[in-house]
């Protein structure tokens, strides 16, 4: 492809993906496509000759389009939302043009000076304590990373090397990291996302999930007797991940309970609110975020409810050092002549190569404001609350939890068992998606909402087909 022909097919491709989101309503949210279709769509090998630009732009729509699940349909309301907006997708055409790897300062100094800035701009529209920033001339500061499981993995690593560390300073002299680190223990919440689980598993430390509350938090006395116990038994407790806004239903973990615990014990405290943390750029849901000054790190995605399209989850720390002194190898080729003036982002996270992610979150946030993104966040939140309505209007229905951001629980009142049924039908049905959750043996229904479009005709469009897939399935099961 030349450059003539770049420009009119990157035109081509602009017009196409703005026309696949304007008219996204029009498309089934979730494929009917079985496991393997695609395969039978294209050859078995890579083709020996090149192919025409014509053929290959149509095959997205004969191929792709088929087994696409499309998040940002107003229709779609499975998982948590996936962000996307025009400013975010431009932002990494230019991102993919430039097509640096940011691994150091050196290797593209404008990668990392961007972040270090931008950064500083998200956590003070989080109201984040200045002690979490590069601007406050403390050890603070920001990365992006490219998920909420690679904060919490880098994080509990940093914990882990932190401790071994501790331990072997006062001990004996004699080192034994396996000794120690089959006493570590590290915990979360009954609700805690299954990458925090994974973290464990990577990081070979035990994991230890702990009951919440009835309304799903874990609470800090609950947090002290687990670790009472565990020193009692001669083990090590180490980290916690507090989730704020839980996968299985946005219930928030009590930080400020958990927080002094864990600064009195000497734990590191991570919180986790990948989903719920673009709304504390609100001032009404930022007290949902007190205590994070207990937390050595916190992290959110943008690339959830923020309108920067994947991947872009920014984490916080209180001490850098705690975390690129844990992952420092430092081969000659990587080294430059101004190390330590500013942060070499390859210290702060798992792989050494990264994208120029903070164009992303730089256009969207100047494109839109700090009051066009709070605004988007509370028509979201809205939204929630009027399908809320809707289902406590419905006898037949109970909500399950409290509504406090963009997503709703509910159920049909009785068993489990016609709620499965429920779910199947909603889905079979196809005309919106939605995905189950369980907690503490009551299963239910989760509401998100996910399309950046999202409006109340979709609400009330959402909750039609609810209500007649369940008055027939109720019908079906009272004529067995
Ligand atoms: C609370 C919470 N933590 C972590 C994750 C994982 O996010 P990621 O895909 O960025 O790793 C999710 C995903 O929905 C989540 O809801």
């Amino acid at each position: 492809m030349d450059v003539e022909e770049f420009r009119k097919r990157g035109k081509e491709m602009v017009d196409y993906v703005a026309d696949y989101l304007e008219n996204i309503r029009e498309r089934r949210p979730f494929p009917t496509v079985t496991p393997g279709y695609l395969r039978e769509l294209i050859p078995d090998s890579a083709p020996e000759d090149p192919e025409s630009w014509d053929d290959i732009f149509a095959d997205i729509e004969r191929v792709i389009m088929p087994g696409v699940t499309h998040w940002d349909s107003p229709q779609f309301h499975s998982f948590f939302p996936t962000a996307n907006s025009y400013p975010a997708i431009i932002a990494d055409i230019l991102s993919d043009g430039i097509g640096n790897i940011g691994f150091t300062w050196a290797s593209s100094p404008a990668c990392t000076e961007l972040e270090v800035v931008v950064l500083d701009w998200l956590g003070k529209m989080l109201d984040l304590p200045p002690a979490f920033l590069f601007s406050s001339g403390g050890k603070g500061g920001g990365v992006i990373q490219g998920t909420a499981s690679e904060a919490t993995l880098v994080t509990l690593l940093s914990a882990r090397t932190q401790f071994l560390h501790k331990h072997n300073k006062s001990g004996d002299g004699h080192h034994d990291d396996g000794a120690v680190m089959s006493k570590l223990v590290a915990y979360c919440s009954a609700q805690a996302h299954s990458s925090v689980e994974r973290a464990g598993l990577i990081g070979a430390v035990t994991m230890k999930k702990l009951e919440t509350d009835e309304k799903g938090a874990l609470r800090g006395t609950t947090l002290q007797q687990a670790i009472e116990k565990d020193r009692a038994a001669g083990l090590i407790p180490f980290y916690l991940c507090a989730t704020l806004g839980t996968t299985l239903s946005c219930a928030f973990d009590n930080v400020l309970e958990c927080g002094p615990v864990c600064e009195k014990e000497g734990i590191w405290m991570h919180i986790d609110a990948a989903y719920a943390g673009s709304a504390f750029i609100c001032p009404e849901f930022r007290p949902l975020l007190n205590g994070v000054k207990y937390a050595m790190s916190f992290n959110f995605n943008p690339h959830k409810w923020m309108k920067v399209n994947f991947d872009c989850s920014a984490l916080w720390v209180q001490d850098s050092s705690l975390i690129s002194d844990a992952f420092n190898v430092d081969p000659l080729y990587l080294k430059h002549e101004n190390q330590g003036k500013m942060p070499d982002y390859r210290h702060w996270q798992i792989p050494l190569g990264r994208r120029f992610r903070s164009l992303k979150l730089w256009f969207v946030i100047r494109a839109y404001g700090l009051k066009g993104l709070q605004e988007y966040i509370r028509k979201d939140v809205q939204l929630a609350h009027d399908f809320e309505k809707l289902v406590v209007a419905d006898d037949r229905f109970e909500i399950f939890g409290e509504v406090v951001m963009g997503l709703v629980c509910f159920r049909l009142k009785g068993p489990n068992d016609v709620n499965e049924k429920l779910l199947k039908a909603v889905n079979d049905d196809g005309r919106i998606n939605i995905v189950p959750s369980s907690v503490k043996g009551t299963y239910f229904l989760r509401l998100a909402i996910c399309g950046s479009k999202t409006n109340n005709n979709d609400i009330n469009f959402a909750w039609k087909v609810i209500s007649e897939v369940t008055s027939k399935l109720l019908q079906e099961n009272a004529c067995k």
